[in-house]
């Protein structure tokens, strides 16, 4: 196979032998469905999914009825809305969604589609003079949209302090966390956090595509968003339904049973050490030195994200890509921080444990080459 040098881990983490050979397992020797059979294999199949969610559950320091599998942190993201109209019935209320500039698109647009309804108004929450959220300026609101990190800054906000002042402003605001990015980089602890609802996806701690988690701190006080088999006990009559409880309640249909098995194979290899990280810094300090270049993240950030003057962000990534570079150009679905850099894209490198000295080396040399 051609090597590449692969720097796109924000968009998706590689995969380790082990998750490919969890999932090829499952599927060869244990594939049943869950929550259905009452047969030895489908009871084991419950087993595994069961301790994946637990797993989970330690992961981000949760109880096991608070975590819900979904397909994705947008699927998440998008689900949580569902989740908070089924139960607050947006149209009258006129509620106060704050947002901010760090938010990838599928964090902020399903509430910019509501508000385009008159269903919800928004609110922009500030950026202080480094791009962080402003805590100083936290807006008073009712629903709180956090992105943990932003996938063009790769800077993790403090979102205990965030949580704490939207708090003191609104004891009643629901918080939303989108750590698609800060999962990968920061533990979660959502009991210190204190937020009503965090969203990420498998396939950026290694896990495979399709599987995601979305943690509900008092499912008992939410209505469901997706109906259909698992999550009902019992059909008494058209009008009373007796719900399962969390998690079930918000689980209807099969779920993603081999990613959900292969994500518990990327959680147990998931280790605190981003040693890796330090090739950012090299290649931060490289990329500054060549004319043309313009950095707009910080040396100690996980992400490096610059553009070249005179060269469309879209020519670099072809360019560098027949080089054999993978990295990410464009808007990266984060309209809104580009708007505020002031430029319509970027290119994006981000690292993990498979990057090496001479990857970071090659990748400097190639750009010095490409720009001059
Ligand atoms: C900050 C952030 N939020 C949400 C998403 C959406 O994740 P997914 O495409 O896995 O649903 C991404 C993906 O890049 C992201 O970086």
């Amino acid at each position: 196979m051609k090597k590449i040098v692969y720097m796109d881990a924000a968009a998706s983490w590689l995969k380790n032998q082990s998750v490919i050979e969890t999932e090829g397992d499952f599927l060869t020797n244990s594939y049943a469905n869950a929550g259905r059979g009452v047969c030895e294999r489908a009871s084991n199949v419950d087993k595994m999914i069961d301790n994946v969610r637990h797993q989970v559950a330690d992961f981000i320091g949760a109880g096991s009825s608070n975590i819900v599998f979904t397909s994705g942190a947008t699927d998440g993201l998008n689900r949580v809305v569902g989740i908070i109209q089924n139960t607050l019935g947006l149209e009258n209320k006129k509620l106060i969604v704050a947002v901010s500039d760090l938010d990838h698109h599928s964090a902020r647009m399903p509430w910019e589609y509501l508000a385009g309804q008159g269903k919800c108004e928004l609110v922009v929450c500030p950026l202080d003079e480094n791009l962080n959220i402003d805590i100083d300026n936290i807006p008073i609101c009712d629903i709180f949209v956090i992105t943990a990190m932003s996938n063009v800054l790769g800077v993790p906000q403090n979102v205990e302090k965030i949580i704490r002042i939207a708090r003191k402003k609104n004891p009643n605001v629901i918080t939303i966390v989108d750590a698609a990015q800060f999962v990968v980089y920061e533990n979660i602890d959502v009991s210190q956090m204190d937020c009503d609802f965090l969203c990420f996806s498998g396939h950026k701690i290694g896990a495979d595509t399709g599987v995601g988690v979305m943690f509900i701190k008092n499912p008992d006080n939410f209505n469901p968003d997706k109906f259909g088999g698992g999550m009902v006990n019992r059909i008494i009559d058209s009008e009373n339904w007796i719900l399962n409880k969390s998690p079930e309640k918000f689980e209807a249909g099969t779920l993603p049973l081999t990613q959900i098995v292969g994500l518990g194979q990327a959680i147990r290899q998931l280790h605190d050490n981003h040693a890796y990280l330090h090739l950012i810094g090299y290649m931060y300090d490289e990329l500054s030195k060549i004319p043309g270049i313009e950095i707009l993240t910080q040396r100690d950030a996980c992400i490096l994200s610059f553009v070249v003057k005179g060269m469309h962000v879209l020519d670099f990534g072809t360019m560098i890509g027949v080089r054999d570079v993978c990295v990410r150009v464009g808007n990266m679905c984060a309209s809104w921080i580009h708007k505020k850099l002031g430029q319509d894209g970027s290119i994006r490198i981000s690292v993990g444990p498979w990057n090496t000295m001479a990857d970071a080396e090659y990748v400097i040399k190639t750009i010095r080459n490409m720009v001059k």
